[in-house]
């Protein structure tokens, strides 16, 4: 049976209500540390294409575009996208055309081609279980040579024992849902080789300390 969290309908309750405690209302300066770090490894973002999973209200799909990216960014819940699409209308004609907003669960969608996929805060929304196949669908986005890029929600394994998500409220375990460092390199080395991976430098205030990581792995 389908976890809450795997339709549609559980993230559409949280926009529709305003309750998105994991906007930042702008660029993950995570993400940003990761996409640096990809360029100075010779990844170029500009005019690259890029897929954004779990796009949400589209802030890092909208400085993606403005790095010069074309960018495909994704969400299954309508609110998401049309928040999005709201946001791209406030961009440049430049950038805005450099974006586009599909509604789809990104798991019954065969993406391939990218030069990059950008990971921030969907790997810890989507169910563990399907962790394995998130790391396929990605695999198979990406061209050999392409980067996945992003902002992963890591703890140690001891800690994860004891606690398997994040739990922003008390109740039953719901995303976010944490990771380790041996989880990713289980789920990706098969694919990819790692060329980063470490606590991010610049953390968002906001966020539990020590929690977000950098990410970047070129596909084989
Ligand atoms: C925690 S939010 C993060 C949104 C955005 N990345 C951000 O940081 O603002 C997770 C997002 O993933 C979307 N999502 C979850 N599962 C999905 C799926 N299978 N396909 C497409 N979108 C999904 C939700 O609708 C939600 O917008």
């Amino acid at each position: 049976m389908k976890s809450d969290w795997s339709n549609a309908s559980y993230w559409e309750h949280f926009y529709n209500f305003a309750d998105t405690p994991w906007e930042l209302g702008q660029a993950s300066p995570v993400l940003q540390e990761a996409v640096s770090e990809a360029r100075a490894l010779g990844a170029a973002l500009h005019g690259a294409s890029v897929l954004v999973p779990g796009c949400g209200t589209g802030s890092d799909a909208a400085w993606l575009a403005e790095q010069g990216a074309s960018v495909l960014a994704v969400d299954f819940s309508p609110q998401a996208v049309e928040r999005a699409a709201a946001r791209r209308s406030k961009l440049s004609a430049a950038v805005a055309e450099r974006i586009t907003l599909k509604q789809c669960d990104f798991f019954e969608e065969a993406f391939e081609g990218f030069s990059f996929l950008v990971e921030h805060t969907f790997f810890c929304a989507i169910d563990p279980g399907s962790r394995e196949r998130y790391a396929r669908s990605v695999a198979r986005a990406l061209v050999p040579g392409g980067y996945l890029v992003g902002n992963f929600f890591v703890m140690a394994e001891s800690e994860i024992a004891a606690r398997r998500t994040l739990a922003l409220r008390d109740g039953e375990p719901r995303p976010p849902f944490v990771t380790s460092v041996s989880e990713l390199q289980r789920l990706f080395l098969g694919f990819f080789e790692q060329l980063s991976l470490h606590p991010a430098r610049n953390p968002w205030p906001d966020r539990r300390p020590g929690i977000e990581w950098v990410g970047v792995f070129r596909r084989r």
